[in-house]
């Protein structure tokens, strides 16, 4: 034989000299849910360590995780049902909960990179990302909301929108309100390729976000398609956008490395929700090293394709030293 690939897995030296894929903090982004209040922090019960946080811990929790190299934030907003519509007001309200915690982190902490969803569901009295008219999702009026919102936070000082709603054309319009707004430097992370998935769940308990009726298949993409990731992804780019994002990851390893191959663009990958729960269960039950399985699993996305990982794994793999 003269090929024994084994001689390069031999040594602990020499499998990190041959070793293709790193992580790092500066890879990872972490999600964050805010809710109402004051020293307010409850566990989502389907998201174990992950917490609804009112803002004084919010302010906490950037902090610490700045101190551990983690830079990151994707911001996510627990809504008091009493305040939902069916056109999303109160999302670009000046006083609004989710533009409150944008303005307190910047005042605090400049250097952290703060990333806003620009969505309508946690503000939606229906539950979709769009106005919804006898039980049709709307798109062009849908693109009015998300324009306001998309504009309220970057007055609020977020530095890179990122519009979660899958409405057609909305990178673009989310990117003139922007320029004719003055507001040029503005980043967009679009999620681009976005599919209608049950690894969405725990997200929506801990927002209690979900559809009031329906599901989101008008909009979200279907999980067997590959192909129309391409169309998603070129039109996202041509409308400007800075970063493309898929949406989940894990079961959607194949659609990472397609938009990488296909496009100059960074990709962004979201381990979501479900991706979480399962590991934490499974961890808790003692069915699966939680270390190994979490850095096993942010790697492959890595080595996927992805630049970015928004992870709710993001504050213990640092924190515990796992990468
Ligand atoms: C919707 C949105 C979703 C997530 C973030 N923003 C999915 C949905 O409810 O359709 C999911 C994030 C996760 O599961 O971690 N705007």
């Amino acid at each position: 034989m003269l090929q024994r690939p084994r001689r390069n897995r031999k040594s602990e030296v020499i499998r990190e000299m041959v070793k293709e894929t790193y992580l790092s903090a500066s890879n990872l982004i972490l999600p964050l849910i805010i809710t109402e209040g004051d020293n307010k922090k409850i566990e989502v019960a389907s998201m174990p360590g992950v917490y609804r946080l009112s803002i004084d811990h919010l302010l906490r929790e950037v902090e610490s995780c700045l101190n551990l190299g983690l830079k990151a934030f994707d911001l996510f907003p627990n809504i008091d049902e009493a305040l939902k519509d069916k056109y999303a007001t109160i999302s670009y309200h000046e006083e609004c909960l989710y533009l409150r915690a944008i303005r307190a982190i910047k005042a605090r902490f400049p250097e952290a990179c703060v990333i806003t969803d620009v969505a309508m569901d946690p503000y939606s009295s229906d539950g979709h990302d769009g106005i919804v008219e006898n039980g049709e999702i709307l798109n062009d009026e849908t693109l009015e909301v998300l324009g306001k919102m998309a504009l309220a936070h970057a007055r609020s000082g977020a530095d890179i929108i990122a519009p979660s709603d899958m409405m057609d054309g909305r990178v673009g319009y989310i990117r003139k309100m922007l320029d004719d707004n003055g507001f040029t430097n503005i980043s967009i992370m679009s999620y681009s390729a976005k599919y209608a998935s049950a690894f969405y769940g725990p997200f929506r308990d801990a927002l209690d976000s979900a559809p009031k009726f329906g599901d989101k298949k008008t909009y979200q993409m279907n999980p067997a398609n590959q192909r129309e990731a391409l169309i998603e992804a070129a039109l996202d780019e041509q409308e400007g956008a800075d970063f493309l994002m898929v949406k989940p990851a894990l079961a959607y390893l194949d659609v990472i490395k397609l938009v990488n191959d296909h496009s100059n663009l960074p990709v962004a990958a979201y381990n979501v929700s479900g991706e979480y729960a399962m590991v934490k269960a499974a961890a808790q039950k003692g069915w699966l090293d939680e270390r190994r399985t979490i850095t096993e699993i942010l790697t492959s996305i890595r080595r996927a394709g992805a630049s970015a990982i928004l992870t709710y794994h993001a504050k213990e793999v640092l924190e515990n030293r796992w990468i």
